[in-house]
């Protein structure tokens, strides 16, 4: 389970956070300046990140399962533990089902051009609350789980990500647990 689990979130995570710095941090203007037409852009976001997006919210969830039901896990977790896997599982949830009531019901709705200069303005402190207006409920959710999750992040073992543990890659997990 770990192994599965494991590796279907991280590959799952980094897919989706490479699509979501394409779609939320480079301007349109990029895109348009390169002749990217908004529809190529966007059937490459969803047929890229709709899949990605399963991969990391099946492994969340096998992890989860893994937490709450192999005794020896389940006695070592601490309430972080639990808390920082619902919480990612939620964020995953939600972005899915805005992605795909964006794409079922065919709105002209394009965060490129609403959420992207309002994250921008966001990471410079001048966020502009009128680029939000247009943006549909489901957005707005996503966005404020994701919102909680980076509350709860410092405080579980999801900092590790901070460390840029590369060395995973060659040697098997470490985990620093409280004594006792
Ligand atoms: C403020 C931060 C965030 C914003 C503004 C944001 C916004 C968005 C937007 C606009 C989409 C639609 C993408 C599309 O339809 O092409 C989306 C999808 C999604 N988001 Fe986020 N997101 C944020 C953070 C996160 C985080 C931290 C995670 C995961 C831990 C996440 C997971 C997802 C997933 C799984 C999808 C669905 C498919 C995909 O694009 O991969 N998001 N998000």
């Amino acid at each position: 389970m770990l192994r599965w689990g494991s590796l279907l979130f991280h590959f799952g995570l980094l897919a989706v956070l490479a699509g979501h710095i394409a779609g939320l941090l480079v301007p349109v203007s990029v895109y348009r300046y390169l002749g990217v037409s908004d529809e190529a852009y966007h059937m490459a976001a969803v047929s890229g990140g709709l899949p990605a997006g399963v991969a990391t919210l099946a492994g969340a969830l096998i992890l989860l399962y893994r937490r709450m039901t192999v005794p020896r896990i389940r006695s070592t977790s601490s309430a972080g533990d639990r808390v920082a896997l619902v919480m990612l599982a939620i964020v995953l949830i939600t972005g899915l089902t805005a992605t795909t009531l964006n794409a079922v019901n065919h709105t002209d709705f394009d965060y490129r051009t609403t959420i992207n200069p309002w994250l921008r303005g966001l990471i410079v402190f001048r966020p502009d609350p009128d680029l939000m207006r247009t943006v549909p409920i489901a957005f707005k959710i996503h966005i404020l789980t994701t919102f909680v999750l980076y509350l709860v992040f410092p405080f579980t073992r999801l900092v590790h990500a901070l460390s840029l543990p590369l060395g995973y890659l060659k040697r098997s997990y470490v985990v620093y647990r409280r004594r006792g």
